[in-house]
């Protein structure tokens, strides 16, 4: 699934529907360049979520927790240095008690479960203007975006 996300509002939109239908055990993978708007969009998978959390970039931090409707935790690898650092994030950890959401998944792939929902956010031309694409990973990944793209755009 790909589509335009033509200003704010409209990542904001589609990050509450993710939050809408996300579920303890879901993996948000985001992917994209710097200020492709991974943190902005988990913003609105949070109120998606009914969460009243501030969503920040967890970037000095490595991970914010939001309680809602279910727990996520927001995690962001950008500065991560080596797999023994990957390894202490226990991912699979976070997952058993709530949805994980990581900025830069795609550095960190090899050491993720093998379900997920993969988004990336593509910059383009005109500032306010993101392309985004969904790739479902696995069983649960899969429903997670049937679920999306029956609401979205
Ligand atoms: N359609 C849009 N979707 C998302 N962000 C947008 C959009 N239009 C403008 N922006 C702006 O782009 C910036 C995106 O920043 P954000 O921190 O979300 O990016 P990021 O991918 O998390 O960056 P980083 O890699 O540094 O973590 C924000 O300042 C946001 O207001
Ligand atoms: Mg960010």
């Amino acid at each position: 699934m790909e589509g335009y996300l033509r200003n704010l509002s409209e990542t904001g939109r589609l990050g509450k529907i993710i939050g809408s239908v996300l579920r303890v055990g879901d993996l948000i993978a985001l992917t994209g360049p710097l200020g492709a708007g991974k943190t902005t969009l988990t913003r609105g998978i949070a109120a998606g979520t009914q969460s009243l959390a501030e969503v920040k970039s967890p970037s000095f931090t490595l991970m914010r927790v939001y309680p809602g409707r279910i727990t996520l935790f927001h995690l962001d690898v950008y500065r991560l240095r080596d797999a023994s650092e990957v390894e202490g994030l226990a991912v699979e950890e976070y997952l058993q008690e709530g949805a994980v959401i990581l900025e830069w998944a795609d550095k960190v792939a090899a050491w993720l479960p093998e379900d997920g929902l993969w988004v990336e956010l593509s910059p383009l031309e005109k500032i306010d203007e993101r392309w985004v694409h969904l790739t479902a990973r696995g069983a649960r990944g899969a429903a997670l975006l049937t679920e999306v793209a029956q609401r979205w755009p």
